[in-house]
């Protein structure tokens, strides 16, 4: 049995105050609902401030990125050991590090590596461009992204992180896939790339989430699907009732 996963990615908006006024509004509830796990992705400076909110809730902390290395010279970059503490989860390869930090696949699975060496799940993102949708090319893309950031791993460590399939043309554009169109592509792509790199079982063991302008309207139709084990919401997500309705709808088409 697959646990679903309602990830809230805050993206760059939310000071440490704003963060903690957000995480307090949501908390109570999010603590009443069985059956789904639940994480919020802060900006890193808030994430100290959000833990510390979130002492004794059920409610996990993810980072949004981190870098590879130990430690170095890096300016600007977050290593994994800091992360260890103050979150369980970590956001990698998002479409938008890819788009505009020019993030690559190799960077991606050294990322995951670095995270799970660390004792961090990663939130591994993939998903194809609209060109790359108008073009044909989703399950090509889809299935060499899985590849490549799993290049490495062992079956254990897989059935311990969680992808998120975000069609990129779907992200913060109002504009979802079906439930039905990404259902086919998360069983279909990924669970069967899984599947040819690993076996069936750790096909069936990772959880899967879908992304791209879910919100408590549509999150049903994503839920519903067998193949989605949740989802990683952005924008919707800034709302602490709308996130913990979505969280509610999921507990109760799922659990
Ligand atoms: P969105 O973002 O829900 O605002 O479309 C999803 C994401 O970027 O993970």
């Amino acid at each position: 049995m697959r646990k679903p996963i309602i990830a809230g990615n805050w993206k760059m908006y939310k000071t440490i105050g704003e963060a903690v006024t957000l995480v307090e509004a949501m908390r109570a509830s999010l603590d009443e609902i069985e059956g789904v796990e639940s994480v919020v992705c802060p900006p890193f400076v808030a994430l100290s401030a959000v833990a510390a909110a979130l002492q004794s809730s059920r409610v996990k902390v993810g980072a949004q990125n981190m870098h590879w290395a130990e430690q170095g010279a890096y300016t600007g970059e977050i290593a994994p050991a800091m992360l260890v503490g103050l979150c369980q989860y970590v956001i990698l390869g998002h479409s938008e590090r890819r788009a505009y930090f020019g993030e690559t696949d190799e960077g991606v699975n050294r990322k995951a590596k670095a995270a799970l060496a660390h004792g961090l799940s990663p939130i591994i993102c993939v998903g194809e461009t609209e060109a790359q949708y108008d073009a044909g090319e989703t399950d090509s893309v889809v299935r060499h992204q899985v590849t490549a950031a799993l290049g490495g791993l062992t079956a254990n460590q897989v059935c311990s992180l969680v992808i998120a399939y975000e069609p990129v043309w779907a992200i913060g554009t109002g504009k979802a896939a079906t439930g039905e169109a990404a259902n086919r592509v998360i069983r279909d792509i990924v669970r069967a790339t899984i599947a040819e790199l690993y076996d069936e079982e750790t096909a069936q063991a990772v959880r899967i989430q879908y992304g791209g302008s879910t919100n408590p309207a549509n999150i049903a139709e994503f839920m519903q699907q067998p193949d989605i084990d949740g989802a990683l919401v952005g924008g919707a997500s800034l709302q602490a009732e709308g996130f913990v309705q979505m969280v509610r709808i999921t507990a109760r088409l799922r659990s």
